[in-house]
């Protein structure tokens, strides 16, 4: 067989649009050869409750539930996580459960989204964001009590400070409101700070951790919680048209993953604020503090041309099409060579030809490719 594909230079290694389009490795696929074949909508495959579990020890819960995506494990858990309406979800007005899943969180929690941008701009305070918005169950019955707040862990590459997440988790629990981790990325604030992914998850409910992003497997992502609650979520999942029959092929590739990369995050972090610390070297503006994977260029206030920055892009031969340039374990040193003299030249075209117009400027639209 010839495994080519497998073993060159990754096709991601140029892909800076986003640390999920990492491609699975030699090793992952090996994997294939040994995993389990049982259907795992009857519970019956070994590698998919083997990964299951793997990530519920990992992050000190009882049990985990395997996903096919970070959608609909962020999906599933915030309706697990509330009974009856009416109720709100608190969250920051950034969150991806808010922004980037379809606005799944009214439509199937019938929930009123209750968005926060946080007065730090950076993460939610319970001082500055929570309790002046927090809308209690007191029998009030012109508002829908806030039931949930999720948190994202990292946001935007930002981490979330563990104190201020130990404060929030108080006052959780002191109000009967439950706590959701969106934690796509905490392997990277975990990795960062050396704060293990069990301290992380102990002040949450429930914790979705994704395994396609910066861990580099193809599919899927873990939600982990108590046994009741990932049983009821598993209901959920199902009925979401979640169920996958063979999954154990994609297990495995995720164990690999786990075991494998997680390891390697820091050093995408590097590059990151390498090229952080570049742009502020130069004087060009940044949305975030860079503090792991990814680097956000502040397109707008550096008046930066959209179409001008995807034409050095490709002339550079890497793929920076928006101003969030993402770093994962296959980019390789050449292209993060290309991509600093990519955001430097399009910083010093703006700077003669200002970019004027209204930027509505998205990362995930289809002119981003
Ligand atoms: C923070 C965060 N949460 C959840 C998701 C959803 O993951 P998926 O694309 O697997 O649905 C993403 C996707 O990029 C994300 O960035």
């Amino acid at each position: 067989m010839d495994f080519s594909t497998f073993t060159n230079q990754s096709p991601a290694h140029n892909d800076f649009r986003s640390d999920t389009f990492t491609t699975p490795t030699l090793s992952m696929v090996n994997s294939l050869a040994t995993t389990s074949l049982g259907d795992a909508v009857y519970n019956e495959d070994d590698k998919t409750t083997q990964l299951e579990k793997k990530v519920a020890e990992l992050t000190g819960k009882e049990a985990g539930l395997y996903c096919v995506s970070g959608t609909l494990s962020n999906q599933i858990a915030m309706r697990v996580n509330l009974f009856q309406p009416p109720y709100s979800i608190l969250c920051d007005a950034r969150a991806h459960v808010y922004v980037h899943e379809a606005g799944g969180m009214s439509t199937l929690t019938q929930a009123m989204p209750q968005t926060i941008m946080p007065k730090n701009g950076i993460h939610l305070t319970l001082e500055d964001d929570i309790l002046p918005n927090f809308i209690p169950d007191d029998g009030e019955i012109h508002s829908a009590p806030t039931k949930l707040i999720c948190l994202e862990n990292t946001l935007h590459g930002m981490i979330f400070p563990i104190e201020e997440i130990k404060k929030i988790s108080n006052f959780c629990k002191e109000n009967d409101v439950k706590l959701h981790l969106d934690g796509a990325r905490i392997w990277n604030a975990s990795a960062e700070t050396g704060i293990s992914l069990k301290e992380y998850s102990m002040y949450f409910d429930s914790v979705s951790l994704c395994l396609s992003k910066t861990l580099g497997a193809p599919v899927g992502t873990v939600l982990v919680s108590d046994k009741k609650f990932i049983l009821k979520a598993n209901h959920f999942k199902k009925q979401n048209g979640g169920g996958i029959r063979q999954s154990g092929l994609l297990a495995s590739m995720a164990i690999v993953a786990i075991d494998e990369n997680f390891e390697k995050l820091k050093d995408t972090h590097k590059m990151a604020k390498e090229l952080g610390e570049l742009c502020e070297s130069k004087g060009i503006i940044l949305e975030h503090p860079v503090q792991t994977n990814f680097v956000f260029v502040d397109i707008a206030a550096n008046k930066i041309s959209p179409s001008k920055l995807i034409e050095i892009s490709d002339k550079y031969g890497v793929k920076i099409y928006s101003g969030r340039v993402s770093f994962h374990y296959q980019i390789s040193q050449d292209s993060f060579e290309k991509a600093k003299k990519v955001i430097v030249e399009a910083f010093d075209y703006a700077k003669e030809h200002p970019f004027e117009e209204v930027h509505n400027f998205k990362f995930y639209t289809a002119e981003n490719k």
